[in-house]
């Protein structure tokens, strides 16, 4: 629900907060008292997360491992070279052997059936760290950086101050995204989540690639259809943008489809160019997942001053962080979080 996902930034932001001026004295402001110096709850001690990925990885699977050690617990990375599953061995019976040594499984799957069959059998929570039709942690990561960059797009918010060690995480403001490019796994997400907080959406994505009927209807079922506007002209989905995102052409597993998705697509590159023609807001910031390829954003946009891609890379770690306190952690230690 939108509260739960409030909540969860938020938490997010407080282990954030708490971990980074012990972890990274040098590079964080001084905190004001040592109260502030608490570290977080070690909800993991003890505990075992898999990391099942099917797929390549490097924010997720960083963020996985070096949040998990914070919270005191060890993260096992299992690729799919390493271990039975798909070769010798169903996901029923993978799931159920993992959850019987592990407390939380965080899997990156093909198929999104894959990663529900896997929460059908495990017996621990089991998060999806990215399917072919989405990628849930992402959007959580693109909410504190939004958040934490208030101050840019609402004038009454104020900035941090460089020695405000820690500033309160701002509401999200009523902002305008546009994304433009692939309807993929990234968007879906979006698209069941900035309607629900207030925030509209405008999507360009060329004739022939839309959502599946899978997506749609789950964005029609919470009431999201509402908030979004769809459009095959990139320039009238910036319209009034405060913040313009997209994401690779081509995913992982498409790699096949590669000449024909850069046709498809041509056009659709994220530039100043675009953007003013299209008349987005003369503010607009920047937003992309990564991994990036010049195809979708250029690079005056993707290294300028309008790009929050690397804040956004970070704040993987700390929204995955608060995930795993709250769904693997505190689980394990007797229930799920009440208040998330
Ligand atoms: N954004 C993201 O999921 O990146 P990785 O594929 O590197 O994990
Ligand atoms: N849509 C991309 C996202 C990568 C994080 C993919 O699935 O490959």
């Amino acid at each position: 629900s939108p509260t739960q996902i409030r909540k969860l930034v938020a938490h997010s932001h407080s282990l954030k907060r708490t971990s980074l001026p012990w972890l990274q004295p040098a590079l964080s402001p001084k905190p004001k008292s040592s109260k502030e110096l608490v570290k977080p709850q070690k909800s993991l001690n003890n505990k075992t997360v898999a990391l099942l990925f099917s797929k390549r990885s490097t924010r997720t699977r960083v963020a996985a491992e070096t949040a998990t050690s914070i919270l005191g617990g060890r993260a096992l990375f299992l690729g799919k070279d390493d271990i039975q599953l798909g070769v010798n061995e169903t996901p029923r019976d993978t799931a159920r052997v993992l959850g019987g040594m592990c407390q939380g499984i965080f899997a990156r799957v093909g198929k999104h059936e894959e990663v529900e069959e896997l929460a059908r059998w495990a017996g621990v929570p089991v998060v999806n760290a990215l399917s072919e039709y989405w990628h849930p942690t992402q959007v959580l990561a693109d909410l504190l950086t939004l958040q934490e960059n208030a101050h840019l797009f609402d004038s009454s918010i104020p900035a941090p101050k460089s020695d405000d060690a820690f500033p309160k995480l701002p509401e999200l403001p009523k902002l305008t995204i546009a994304y433009v490019g692939d309807p993929a796994n990234v968007l879906n997400d979006m698209l069941v989540t900035y309607p629900r907080l207030g925030c509209r959406m405008q999507v360009a994505s060329p004739n022939g690639y839309k959502p599946i009927p899978e997506v749609w209807n789950r964005v029609k079922e919470l009431g999201c259809d509402e908030g979004i506007s769809w459009s095959d002209d990139p320039r009238e989905a910036v319209k009034g943008a405060d913040v313009v995102i997209t994401d690779t052409w081509i995913s992982m597993g498409q790699e096949n489809e590669k000449a024909q998705r850069l046709q498809d697509f041509e056009g659709y590159q994220v530039t100043e160019k675009l953007c003013a023609e299209g008349g987005a807001n003369p503010n607009w910031k920047f937003m992309h997942c990564l991994p990036r390829k010049q195809n979708e954003v250029d690079d005056e946009v993707f290294y300028g001053d309008r790009s929050l891609v690397f804040p956004e890379a970070d704040n993987r770690k700390w929204t995955i962080m608060g995930v795993f306190d709250s769904f693997i952690g505190r689980w394990s230690d007797g229930g799920k979080d009440k208040d998330i």
